[in-house]
């Protein structure tokens, strides 16, 4: 019998922010987590600020708990994130029943902020402290767990797109030491993960490694167990030979690169302060390329950035069809307060909406192409879990496709070869070959 207190905790944003949670969980001794808001003795929201919209949600979600906390007093409720760091205070202000804030740098200091609220106190702690959170938490717990995990390396970004509010929220690049991040994939392994995604805002820029990640990618790939490694935010101008080639070189290494290009005029990205143009992110595809022949690409556009012109959306669309990816995400631009590009002023919201709706059905295309070419090969796939029909498996391809498997032999954590044999809405359908690993 345990009277742990309850935890429930949503998570908002990006992958980054998963891991963040997962921390956040574990640094709080004496509360065990519950998916019932309901049941929590404690609420945390770990939020995004990207967009507007994300911002946003969080306020409407905070509005949902007032019944909660009248019928429970002793309920306490907790903002993190990226929303905690840009508006704490107003947060404080705009919302009187959160108890506490705690910003993304900060989130080790958990316990002794949740101590400060006992007695109804409201506590905020939104500083970008000296010290490395990561060393000041205590160990990961040793529960097996499933086989695909996240693991930060890299955390904040200096590259300042003149759209973007992290280099606010996250602050400045900072990568963990590689031994530290050994160390920790090697207790994943012996947890049962077998495949680790590194995440960082800016990852490729990762300097805890001699020779940067591909270094990091290299060492982690001698670990016995551990059989693939992905990583994910990248910048174009941030991808090096080392790890262009590793994608050639590095078994381990998933053929599936996720990497932003926003908009496929050199106008705009000149205005994005992106650093790059259309022209040396395609030159760059190509090395990857031919590199890693088979490399499913991913990424991110902005439509309706100030100043857009239908010339410049019409060059995204032409980067679009001469890539050629393999999934996409595309965001209408929304200015973020404190970004150089939020002082000019908004496209017309009916033509950016026109404009995404576009640039959307073509990327749709496009993922809709890659996942049907997949009918008829070979792939290797890690299960992750058991599929909603009876019996069946779903695990992730090397190119990050679900596949379904109905297999009585398939278990999770293994990977198998399987030969795909039909394309669905969202997913593949696959025949058990054989185990590889
Ligand atoms: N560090 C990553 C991801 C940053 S946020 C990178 O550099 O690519 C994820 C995506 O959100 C961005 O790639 C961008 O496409 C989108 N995004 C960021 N700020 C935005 C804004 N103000 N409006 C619309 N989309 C935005
Ligand atoms: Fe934001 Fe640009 Fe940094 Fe990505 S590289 S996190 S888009 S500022
Ligand atoms: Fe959002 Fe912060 Fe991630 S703003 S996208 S949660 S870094």
């Amino acid at each position: 019998m345990t009277d742990a207190k309850k935890l429930f905790i949503k998570t908002y944003g990006c992958q980054m922010n998963v891991y963040d949670s997962e921390r956040m969980a574990e640094t709080l001794e004496g509360y065990e987590q519950t998916d019932r808001p309901e049941d929590a003795d404690m609420i945390l929201l770990n939020t995004c600020h990207i967009r507007e919209k994300a911002a946003e949600k969080v306020y409407s979600e905070l509005g949902r708990y007032k019944n909660l906390k009248s019928e429970k007093p002793d309920l306490k409720i907790g903002v993190a994130g990226c929303v905690a760091q840009a508006e704490g205070e107003e947060i404080m202000k705009r919302q009187p029943l959160v108890d506490l804030v705690v910003g993304p740098q900060a989130y080790h200091r958990l316990p002794d902020l949740v101590k400060r609220t006992s007695n109804g106190a409201k506590a905020l702690d939104t500083d970008f402290p000296e010290e490395d959170k990561f060393t000041r938490m205590k160990g990961r717990p040793k529960a097996r767990r499933a086989p695909a995990a996240f693991l930060t390396v890299q955390e904040g970004c200096d590259k300042f797109c003149a759209f973007c509010v992290v280099p606010y929220t996250r602050g400045a690049e900072v990568s963990r030491p590689s031994s530290q991040v050994i160390r920790e994939a090697q207790d994943l392994v012996e947890r049962g993960v077998r495949e680790v995604t590194l995440l960082g805002q800016n990852v490729n820029a990762y300097n805890g490694h001699d020779t940067g990640l591909a270094g990091l990618i290299w060492d982690l790939a001698e670990i016995d167990g551990l059989e693939r490694i992905r990583f994910t935010t990248s910048h174009p101008n941030d991808m090096d030979d080392a790890l262009i080639a590793a994608h050639g070189e590095c078994s381990k290494l998933m053929p599936y690169l996720h990497l932003p290009v926003q908009s496929g005029s050199d106008r705009i990205l000149k205005a994005m302060n992106r650093k790059h143009t259309a022209e040396s992110y395609i030159r760059l595809i190509e090395r990857l390329r031919d590199a890693r022949p088979d490399l499913m690409l991913s990424g991110d556009f902005i439509v309706g950035f100030p100043g857009e012109t239908e010339q410049d959306f019409e060059d995204t669309l032409s980067l679009v069809r001469e890539v050629r990816y393999g999934s996409a995400y595309s965001f209408k631009y929304s200015a973020r307060p404190g970004t150089p590009a939020a002082e000019k002023d908004d496209i017309d919201g009916a033509e950016a909406t026109e404009r995404l709706r576009k640039l959307q059905a073509l990327l749709t295309e496009q993922q809709r192409a890659a996942q049907d070419a997949q009918v008829g090969n070979e792939v290797s796939v890690l299960f992750e879990k058991e599929g909603r029909q009876e019996g069946q498996m779903v695990g992730k391809s090397d190119y990050l496709h679900a596949v379904h498997v109905a297999h009585e032999d398939a278990r999770i954590g293994q990977i198998a070869k399987v030969k795909i044999v039909e394309s669905g809405t969202n997913s593949l359908k696959g025949e058990f070959l054989r185990e590889i690993a």
